[in-house]
Order: C-alpha cells, then structure tokens, then sequence
C-alpha cells in the first residue's frame, strides 16, 4: 500500500532492497524491430552479386537525402567517418581550430584531429545539454575557421544563434546529428541547418544498420571533397567510370549493398519510429512531471526532440545527499536497474579531461598541436564546470521509448522512477554499490 509523504506517495518496497521490480521481465522490446522487409530487403542483396556498389546502396542515399532535405548524402561506414568528410568538406586543415562541446562522444571532437585540425572546447549549457551558445564567441581565437554542433540526445541546438555567429566571424558549421535523426528546429530537420552534417546508424541509433552512417550536404563542393575522402581521394564516386587516381589524401569509408539494404528498410520506417518516440517522450515527461530531486530533460520552445536517449539528472540538494554526485547518481542508477528501468551512464568523462587531450598524444611527436600553423589551446577541465556538474548527475536510457514499446511499456518505467525517486531516502548508497 502506498503511504503518503509530502505531495508524493511512498511505493512498494524497493527492488534493490529485495521488493518487487516494476517492470515485467521481457516486457521491454529490443531494438530495432525487424519485419518482413528488412528480411525481404536483405536476403535479396545476398541473393545478388552486387555486394558493393549495388543498386541498394545508392538507392539508400538517395532515400536518405529526400526523407531528411538534403541535395546529397553519402552513405558511411559509421557517423565517424561522416564527421572526418564534413572537416573536409568544408575545408578545414592542418593548424584550424574547430570549437566543439565540452560534452560528447569522443569522435565529435577527435574527427577535428583526423585532418590535423584543433578541437577547441566550449561549456554546455545545462538545460539542454548542448553547447551554450553564450560561450562560443569567447571560445573564438584567430585560428577558429569552424563549429561543431551536437544535436544531443536528440535535441536540437539553437541554430538561429549558431548561424549568426558563424556569419559574423566567417565559420563553417558542421552539425553533429549522430543521435538527431529526425529532430527539429523551427520546423527544419537537423542537417539542414549548417554547411553539412554527419549522422550514425549503429546499433542503438534511432536509425540502425548495425555500424554505419550518411553524410549530407546541399553544397556539391562540400559533397566533391567529402566524396574524395570517402573514396581514396578520387574525384570520381565508385559507381562512375574511375580512374584509379588519388587527387589527395583519401580514406576508405565506404559500407556495402547487404548494410545499405538493412538501411533502407528501417529507413522505410522512419517516420513511424519518430511518431512513437515523440508520444512515448511525451507521456513519460508527462507522468514523471514534479518529482523531488528528478531533472527531466527539456525540450524549449521552437525545438522537436526526438527523445533518442531520454537523460535525467539528479538534483543532489533536492535528494538532501551532499557527497561525492557520482556515488548517489550510481546507487540510484542501480535502484532503478533493479526495478527494470535500463538507465545508464552515458559519458564518465567531459572531452577535455579525456588522456588523448590532456596528454596530446594523438599522431604522438606533439602532433598535431605543435604544428607551425597554430596557436596554443589549454585544456584545463576546471574551465567546463557544467558539463562536469552533467556527468556528474546524468543518467539516460533509449529502448522502452522506441518502437514498438508503447504506452504500457513507458507506465511501467515510470512507476520504476516514481518507486525510487519517492523512496531516496530508503537507499543505502554504500551497501547498494558494494553489490
Ligand atoms: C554524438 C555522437 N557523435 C558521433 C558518434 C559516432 O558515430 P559512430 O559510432 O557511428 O562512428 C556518435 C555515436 O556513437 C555520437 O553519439
């Protein structure tokens, strides 16, 4: 029986304390659903001996273009590979800086290295867990030619505010859309927003092919050089007649027809995917609204989310606990696990405080921040405060809100949060990371 505590209702006995889970066993589906046609699809890729080049991949990109507003798309081994073409793409070399989030996944900021170029780091704003767009002009140094935006979690970045400071300083803006597909501003779909963007289709994307990734563009000279890194630096794409030349340092980033028919298969599902995650984002804001010591995400005026990983913090003063963050977030990170919600930490670090930037060990030798072409960057973590108070707080979670978990599926997840966020006091933080 539930007893009453302030506003709340205290639950059932815990899970983590021995009490029944709140989610079923099972009742959770895995990710992505896989039908008729993404076997149809596949088995008829197999079947032909067109294993490359064949008319799935281009098929694919082209898909992929008309669904997302773009002129072009190139279909990637991984979102990576995607990001490494967009630096090209646009230009950028050795010596550059290139302003990225303090917060991300290690390869927004490390593809800037692939091509010689500097990451330099801006704080996160903490409502959105993006960029603050607040701090980018002061991160801006003579050498800055570029910014990458994060669309994280699946919620757009400001881009009104990005673009007009790009403009004003002459930058190129490279969009991070690994975790956005489908995700709006002001009604316009990430990667359409700045000069080309990068997204990933692996295995826990809202679009999967298992590793893969697009990178879109409406500008053919952006898409011209990206190709050519794409492709061994040729000038010419795979399915033309080649001549076998390299016109300039090239990689070999292509998938292959059996991925791009798995791709188009999803893909064909899209839209559909994207309509569920929006009503299960919805419903679980909706039942989750007002929980003591409980940070939902946001989703501002003006911006779609598409609810990729659904990130909460904890709000340590609200939960009355004033150790170490990390050792609370982690026994209710557990607490949770053990109701049945598939919560996790999406991020240990802050990217400044990642060895590869504190040590500058990249290319090794010093390179490439000892390049004649740059100037000095300083790493200090201490200078990112938010995203650290971010990483120390976070967890996320992505599979009850996607296809085809529905509504039952997300009542249940948010009686496990409801369980544990009314009972934090029931939490023995030693005793629970010691199992
Ligand atoms: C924000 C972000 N950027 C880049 C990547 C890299 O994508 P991939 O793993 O497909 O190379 C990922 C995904 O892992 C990501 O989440």
């Amino acid at each position: 029986m539930a007893e009453k505590i302030g506003k709340e209702k205290r639950m059932d006995k815990l899970a983590v304390n021995g009490g029944k889970p709140s989610v079923a066993k099972g009742l959770i589906k895995a990710w992505p659903p896989i039908g008729a046609l993404d076997r149809k699809l596949v088995l008829e890729s197999l079947n032909s001996n067109q294993h490359t080049m064949g008319p799935n991949y281009v098929a694919f990109q082209k898909e992929f273009a008309k669904w997302n507003g773009n002129k072009y798309a190139i279909f990637t081994n991984s979102g990576t590979a995607a990001l490494h073409m967009s630096i090209v793409g646009c230009g950028l070399g050795a010596g550059d800086h290139i302003l990225v989030p303090a917060y991300s996944w290690s390869s927004s900021a490390t593809c800037i290295m692939h091509h010689n170029c500097i990451p330099v780091f801006v704080d996160i704003d903490f409502d959105t867990m993006n960029i603050d767009v607040n701090k980018i002009e002061a991160a801006i140094t003579p050498r800055t030619r570029a910014i990458i935006v994060v669309h994280l979690h699946g919620l757009a970045v400001n881009m009104d505010k990005v673009m007009k400071i790009a403009r004003r300083h002459k930058l190129r803006v490279i969009e991070d859309a690994c975790q956005a597909h489908g995700a709006l501003f002001k009604g316009r779909k990430v990667g359409t927003l700045g000069d080309c963007a990068a997204f990933s289709f692996n295995q826990n994307k809202c679009l999967c092919t298992g590793e893969g990734g697009m990178f879109v563009t409406n500008n053919k000279d952006m898409f011209m050089k990206a190709q050519s890194l794409w492709s061994f630096g040729e000038t010419r794409s795979p399915i033309e007649s080649r001549d076998y030349h390299a016109y300039a340092l090239g990689w070999m980033y292509w998938s292959n027809d059996l991925v791009a028919a798995f791709g188009r298969a999803q893909m064909s599902k899209m839209d559909h995917y994207f309509k569920t995650q929006r009503a299960n984002g919805a419903l679980l804001i909706a039942e989750l609204k007002g929980m003591p010591g409980l940070i939902l995400p946001t989703e501002p005026k003006g911006h779609t989310h598409n609810w990729y990983n659904f990130t909460s913090r904890i709000d340590m003063k609200a939960a009355k606990w004033s150790g170490e963050p990390q050792k609370f977030r982690d026994a209710v990170m557990k607490a949770l696990q053990a109701e049945g919600a598939p919560v996790s930490v999406w991020q240990n670090f802050i990217l400044p405080a990642m060895t590869v930037f504190q040590a500058k060990n990249a290319y090794g030798k010093g390179c490439p921040w000892e390049c004649h072409l740059t100037q000095p960057v300083d790493y200090n973590p201490v200078k990112f405060p938010v995203a650290q108070r971010h990483t120390d707080t976070h967890f996320g979670m992505t599979n009850p809100l996607r296809a085809p978990n529905g509504k039952n599926v997300v009542k249940a997840v948010a009686r496990a949060f409801k369980k544990v966020f009314t009972q934090l006091d029931q939490l023995d933080v030693e005793k629970i990371l010691k199992k």
